[in-house]
């Protein structure tokens, strides 16, 4: 029950209408704090790790300790990769144990993505119990190794969308709507709430077939997210928020320790920063006590 794939979790919470906490982390103390606070919340749980990470930690290892944390946890938890553009690593990740995985094929063409992310679906279910997400329409921002700017964002065109689910096979679906990853130069950017709601409609109106995403979760306000959610975004990815909750936890403690060389208190104190800021999420997005 604790080692799930992402797509039975994000049915339920369509079905529910409530979204999943998608968190990125970038090193194990924050898998840790990230998987604590869950479970405290009784929350449903996708922890999500980027390409970078993912290859500077290993995905052996990233997905050895999650099996570790989610075998002794009392809620379900998935292991994500994040907006990969590389098929190889893609596949990597599903052998190494990773139990969803994003291609992300957004930037090309729409047959190069469809041949992408066909080919990702293919050899992830053969694979056996692994999801994957697929980006249709671009998100601009900055995550990890992808940098989209503004003018290349693009919006999730409908009339492709059933194409590229049917064609691909992929089993969620991060449709571009106007959100952006990273800090929002506003503090109400414009998104297509419409368009959410005509691709909800497309998929899910009689019964959840293909969970939506909500990238770039950083910065919305709180009406917004909730409004996404009521709107049927039921995993909702949050990246750069936990960097900078991380980092400020760093550099707080060390400046007013200055004499003090105890990385164990240095990691305590990140930690209970971090769980804080997923408690936060969890209560926002609705998702606790529905693991
Ligand atoms: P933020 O960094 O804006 O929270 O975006 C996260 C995200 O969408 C990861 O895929």
């Amino acid at each position: 029950m604790s080692i799930v794939n992402a797509k039975e979790m994000l049915l339920k919470a369509t079905e529910e209408k409530y979204s999943v906490g998608a968190f990125n982390i970038t090193n194990i103390i924050q898998m840790e704090a990230v998987v604590e606070a869950a479970v405290e919340k009784g929350a449903p749980l996708i922890v999500q790790v980027s390409v970078t990470p993912s290859k500077a930690i290993g995905p052996k290892v990233i997905s050895s300790v999650y099996r570790v944390l989610a075998e002794s946890a009392p809620i379900p938890i998935c292991l994500h990769l994040d907006h990969c553009p590389e098929v190889a690593l893609c596949k990597e990740c599903a052998d190494a144990g990773y139990t969803n995985i994003m291609i992300d094929a957004s930037k090309q063409v729409f047959e190069e993505n469809v041949k992408q992310t066909k080919d990702v679906c293919d050899y992830a279910h053969q694979l056996g119990d692994i999801t994957v997400e697929g980006e249709l329409g671009t998100v601009s921002g900055v995550e990890d190794q992808v940098k989209v700017a503004e003018d290349d964002a693009a919006l999730c065109d409908p009339n492709k969308a059933e194409q590229f689910v049917e064609v691909t096979g992929v089993d969620i679906l991060a449709p571009a709507i106007g959100t952006a990853h990273g800090i929002y130069k506003t503090k109400n950017p414009k998104l297509d709430f419409d368009r959410l709601k005509v691709i909800f409609d497309l998929f899910n109106k009689d019964q959840a077939k293909v969970p939506l995403v909500i990238h770039g979760g950083t910065g919305l306000q709180p009406d917004v997210v909730k409004k996404l959610v009521a709107l049927g975004g039921c995993k909702f990815n949050v990246s750069t928020d936990l960097k900078h909750t991380l980092l400020d936890a760093t550099y707080e403690y060390i400046c007013e320790h200055r004499d003090e060389y105890d990385p164990g208190k240095v990691d305590k104190y990140v930690k209970a920063a971090i769980r804080n800021k997923i408690n936060y999420w969890i209560d926002l997005l609705g998702c606790a006590g529905k693991a």
